[in-house]
């Protein structure tokens, strides 16, 4: 018999990532997808089966977090064994800038499926992850962060997962639930949301490289994240709910880099090298060379003179809009516990990890630059 799967948060970065590994592993997976004007399953339209197909192992409900009662009946249709809550408003800046929404989605949102779990009388046969985060942890107070380490959240985001977490090992203690938090640190792909920082700075590379914008500007270039592979960090999740016993991991690699030295490492997988002068809002970021070889395989040699024509020029600049009223300084993450006990080890590293979106957003840089030419037109010719 196979397993079911309900993922809230499914068109996002996790959720398609967590549907087509249980898909592969044999799950029946149901996903709750928001209401959109525009079509935003670009994630998951590899894995779409039409209604109308027989024997589905896609099924998509239109559901949100913010409704209980939606909540309510497709957890009662769907009965799942497993339930996977990733749906949130995920962005920590923006929730400072809408604060009541993040704190009913992301707080409230995991009290409404915990206690749907309840009333429909499936404590029993339901297990439930909960999409923790290190950002828990803001304000560190001690390094490396594990399960141990003290919470000091710093943003409207933080402070609602923070009621997440702990409603989630309430229910667990009070109603003898499988119900988990993977506490995990920041993960990112080629499917990484467009404002994660990243995903900015991979998506603006490409495009400087191809000579489709000047440069890009950033934030606090000082702050230091753990960065993991999506593809991995999903891969611990499904392991949290195959224990025996629900209990709370930290999923980290256990480095740590500025975003100064992310972006040096974006430019690098071009070949390109930048120096960093000033400091604060006056930091900028030079183009003090290009190594050909490795441009031309990883760009294309037509691009190279337009390029390498920008040696001396700024390319990075600081912006204080991009700043938060409360800064999470330091990430790093120990992650001994989920090593030993669910025998779970990353397969990239940060390299791997920058790598695979360089190539990624180059080549769909590059569709889009054939679309503005006017290829939409053509390939809708021989589509
Ligand atoms: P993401 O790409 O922003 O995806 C978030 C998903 O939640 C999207 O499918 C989004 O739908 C959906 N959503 C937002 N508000 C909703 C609502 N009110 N009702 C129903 N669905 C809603 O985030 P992610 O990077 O995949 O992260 C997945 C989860 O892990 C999130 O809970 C995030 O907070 C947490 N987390 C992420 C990281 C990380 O580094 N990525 C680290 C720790 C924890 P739309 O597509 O319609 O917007
Ligand atoms: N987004 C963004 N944009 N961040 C910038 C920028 C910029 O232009 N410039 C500097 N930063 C800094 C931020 O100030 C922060 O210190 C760091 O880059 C990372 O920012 P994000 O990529 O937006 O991620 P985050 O760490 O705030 O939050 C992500 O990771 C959490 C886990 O720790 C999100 O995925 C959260 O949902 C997740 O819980």
């Amino acid at each position: 018999m196979s397993k079911t799967a309900l993922i809230t948060g499914i068109t996002g970065q996790d959720g398609a990532y967590l549907a087509e590994y249980l898909i592969k592993k044999g799950y029946i997976v149901h996903g709750i997808k928001r209401r959109s004007s525009l079509f935003n399953t670009d994630r998951i339209d590899h894995l779409y089966q039409a209604p109308t197909v027989e024997n589905r192992n896609l099924i998509l409900h239109y559901g949100d977090l913010t409704d209980s009662m939606n909540l309510t009946r497709i957890i009662g249709e769907v009965k799942p064994d497993e339930i996977y809550n990733l749906a949130a408003m995920s962005h920590v800046k923006v929730s400072f800038d809408t604060p009541e929404y993040t704190a009913n989605a992301d707080g409230l949102g995991t009290l409404r499926i915990l206690e749907a779990v309840r009333l429909l009388e499936l404590a029993k046969k339901t297990r439930i992850y909960q999409a923790s985060t290190s950002e828990l942890y803001g304000l560190v107070q001690e390094i490396p962060q594990k399960e141990t380490t003290p919470f000091y959240p710093r943003s409207p985001y933080a402070v609602a997962k923070l009621y997440a977490y702990w409603i989630t090992v309430n229910y667990r203690e009070a109603y003898g639930m499988h119900a988990s938090n993977g506490i995990l640190f920041n993960h990112e792909s080629p499917q990484r949301g467009e404002t994660f920082v990243t995903r900015k700075v991979t998506r603006a590379v490409s495009r400087i490289a191809l000579g489709m914008q000047k440069n890009i500007f950033l934030g606090n270039l000082s702050s230091k994240r753990d960065w993991g592979h999506a593809k991995d960090y999903v891969r611990a999740m499904y392991l949290i709910l195959q224990q025996d016993q629900p209990d709370d991991y930290v999923i980290a690699t256990g480095v740590t880099t500025t975003i100064r030295d992310f972006v040096s490492m974006a430019f690098s997988e071009i070949g390109a090298t930048i120096e960093f002068r000033g400091s604060g809002v006056d930091e900028k970021g030079y183009l003090t060379g290009v190594e050909r070889a490795r441009f031309d395989t990883m760009v294309g040699g037509d691009y190279y003179e337009p390029f390498a024509a920008r040696i001396g020029e700024v390319v990075v600049g600081v912006s204080k809009d991009y700043f938060r009223p409360t800064e999470v300084e330091l990430l790093i993450g120990d992650s001994t516990k989920a090593r030993t006990r669910l025998n779970w080890t990353p397969q990239y590293d940060l390299k791997g990890l920058c790598n695979d979106m360089m190539v990624s957003d180059i080549k769909l840089m590059k569709r889009e630059t054939y679309l503005k030419d006017g290829g939409y037109r053509i390939m809708n010719y021989f589509e």
